[in-house]
């Protein structure tokens, strides 16, 4: 098998209310790994409007995730930070894969399914092709890693077969043109952290989401300490006590998820959690699970704040990035036409 350049690559939809479940699975991994790789952190507009997005909210959505890269830590002169739809390699190479990947593929998609509902008749052709466009995102830079939250395993799966059946398809003009067995790398998805799927404040079973309708669902990367504490103090929780072993948080969803939420945000073990709180009722492990959230949450939405006042220097951040990554979607589309078959100026 061919030898890749490790590469990261990963995006957040602009679809507002960003919240604790981005942050932990997603944007807060991100940080780290530009010390160690080359990262491309997208804004993946295009990925939007597969639902229908407001005009002018899209606009600030974009500058919202971007402001949240930024606050977390992740520093424009190390790693690139560009919105989508500023590339147009990322449509082309869709566009390629709409015709590799298979309809019965697409097909088994369950955020697809969860997304289109009842009425499937009535989704855009944009949702049901979703995969497609985002396995464009991660091999328009051949990335070979791709740090996500556990929600986003399928859609990965989906890429690591995309690039695959390419690869199998074209193998002998890949190897024509001198790029070897293989010309995509089967991307490595990087699922770890202390919480790949933080679940709703209401509902342990379903996982934090923007577009759950209560408010009360989910802690946003821009709640004051208020709201946090409010929406902390009316989780919904069971009777018992808190456990003092963490086997004993199975079939405690709730729980559980504080539990975790709780480590994730200190950076301690869950078990540590409950060396401490292992008896405790729920009021008091509440406050002080508020407490810790703030300390957490307060200088990246202070920072968030900051910068959602300057939008002049996050389009700034955006155009560089944006051009950085389009040098290298250039490249990449240029063998992808010459692999197919499109004739090019040269
Ligand atoms: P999106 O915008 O829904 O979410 C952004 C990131 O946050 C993670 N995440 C969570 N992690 C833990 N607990 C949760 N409750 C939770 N909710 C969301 C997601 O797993 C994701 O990492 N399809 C992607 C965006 C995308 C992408 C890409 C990602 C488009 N192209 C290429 C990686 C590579 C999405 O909708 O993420």
């Amino acid at each position: 098998m061919a030898q890749f350049t490790p590469r990261v690559f990963s995006g957040v939809q602009p679809t507002g209310n960003l919240h604790l479940g981005n942050y932990l699975g997603a944007i807060r991994r991100f940080v780290p790994l530009q010390d160690e790789y080359p990262c491309i952190y997208c804004v993946v507009d295009m990925h939007a409007i597969t639902l229908w997005q407001d005009p002018a909210e899209l606009r600030n959505n974009i500058r919202e995730v971007a402001s949240a890269y930024l606050a977390a830590g992740i520093d424009p002169k190390k790693a690139i930070i560009f919105n989508q739809s500023q590339v147009s390699g990322h449509a082309e190479l869709a566009w390629v894969f709409n015709c590799v990947a298979r309809m019965g593929w697409l097909s088994r998609m369950t955020q697809f399914k969860e997304k289109a509902g009842k009425d499937r008749e009535n989704a855009s052709v944009g949702l049901f092709a979703y995969p497609d466009l985002m396995a464009a995102d991660i091999l328009l830079y051949r990335a070979t890693h791709v740090p996500v939250g556990e929600d986003q395993k399928q859609h990965l799966e989906l890429t690591r077969d995309i690039a695959q059946k390419f690869n199998n398809d074209f193998a002998a003009q890949i190897a024509a043109e001198g790029h070897g067995d293989a010309f995509f790398p089967i991307t490595e998805p990087l699922i770890q952290g202390p919480a790949p799927r933080v679940m709703s404040l209401r509902d342990g079973s379903k996982k934090m989401s923007k577009s759950d309708p209560s408010a009360y669902s989910r802690i946003t990367l821009t709640d004051d300490a208020d709201t946090i504490q409010q929406k902390i103090r009316k989780a919904k929780t069971d009777p018992e006590p808190l456990p003092s072993e963490t086997a004993g948080l199975a079939g405690r969803p709730e729980a559980d998820n504080l539990v975790t939420m709780f480590a994730a945000l200190a950076g301690i073990e869950r078990q540590a959690v409950l060396d401490r709180f292992g008896g405790a009722q729920f009021s008091s492990f509440k406050g002080e699970l508020a407490d810790v959230a703030v300390t957490a949450l307060a200088p990246l939405s202070a920072e968030m704040r900051r910068l959602r006042a300057d939008p002049g220097f996050v389009d700034g951040v955006l155009a560089t990035g944006s051009a950085k990554a389009r040098d290298i979607a250039t490249v990449t589309m240029d063998a992808v036409k010459d692999i197919v078959g499109f004739l090019r100026a040269r």
